[in-house]
């Protein structure tokens, strides 16, 4: 399939550099409507880089980006979320002084309608009713996964197709990464697509319909998640053997 519509995000030969370092090789990348798409890869690899050049903070040198379609290829990042893009970074960042409700509120900056933004903190709440609970407590007591969930709950709040996350489980204890991951499929139930990064590969690959991975920079392995899990130079390579 090369219609650039039945894709919903399509990266073709990418390269990135910072500075004179190239870090990204020609990277090609499909997420499809619907789907959970996973990006698995040692340190360094350049898994947070790849979601950098799509939404617009890494400097993307050649080849291109599409979003339904459209070119995005170096489109400011300031315009991307109005595009339908949500994005939760690396390492839970939340407004430690804020409120939880707050937090949400500043994923829905560009809602003019004070009525539409409440609309969305409620629909957040109920995905969320742990964060309902916390509404009215400083982001900064929450736990690491109330923290997650209130990233992930603040890319929400603009109602995007598409969702990256880099990172969603890192650090957590393992009854989060449970929760987090239950909570990501949730999300593709009710429609919407996944772009994740993840260090725990296996879990990852376990939900994913497509995965890649990445060496150095370059495209290495790519299939299904269950194929991949199911590779043996995968498993020797990235999911620690056995
Ligand atoms: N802002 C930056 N300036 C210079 N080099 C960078 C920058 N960000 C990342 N790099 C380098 O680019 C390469 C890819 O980094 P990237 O963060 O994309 O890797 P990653 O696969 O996400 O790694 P990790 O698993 O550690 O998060 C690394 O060598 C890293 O040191
Ligand atoms: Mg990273």
């Amino acid at each position: 399939m090369s219609g650039n519509n039945s894709k919903l995000l399509k990266i073709r030969a990418l390269d990135v550099s910072y500075g004179s370092v190239q870090v990204l090789f020609g990277i090609d990348l499909d997420v499809t409507p619907g789907e959970i798409v996973s990006i698995i890869g040692p340190n360094g690899a350049g898994k947070s880089t790849v979601i950098k050049a799509v939404i617009g903070i890494a400097p993307a040198q050649r080849g291109s980006i599409h979003f339904k379609g459209r070119e995005i290829t170096r489109q400011p990042a300031h315009e991307i979320p109005a595009l339908g893009i949500g994005y939760v970074p690396q390492g839970r960042i939340v407004f430690a002084e804020m409120t939880v409700t707050e937090n949400l509120e500043m994923g829905a900056f560009l809602l003019k309608d004070g009525k539409r933004v409440r609309d969305a903190v409620d629909r957040v709440f109920s995905e969320f009713p742990r964060l309902h609970e916390r509404r009215k407590q400083n982001a900064g007591r929450l736990s690491g996964g109330e923290q997650q969930m209130l990233a992930i709950g603040r890319a929400l709040m603009l109602d995007p197709e598409l969702v990256i996350l880099d990172e969603p489980s890192l650090g957590l204890s393992p009854k989060y990464v449970d929760i987090i991951f239950e909570k990501l499929m949730g999300l593709k139930e009710q429609g919407r697509t996944l772009l994740m990064v993840e260090q725990n590969a296996a879990r990852a690959l376990s939900v994913s319909d497509h995965a890649y991975a990445l060496e150095l920079g370059k495209n290495r392995f790519s299939d299904t998640g269950q194929a991949l899990l199911n590779n043996t130079d995968v498993r020797k390579m990235y999911l620690g053997g056995a």
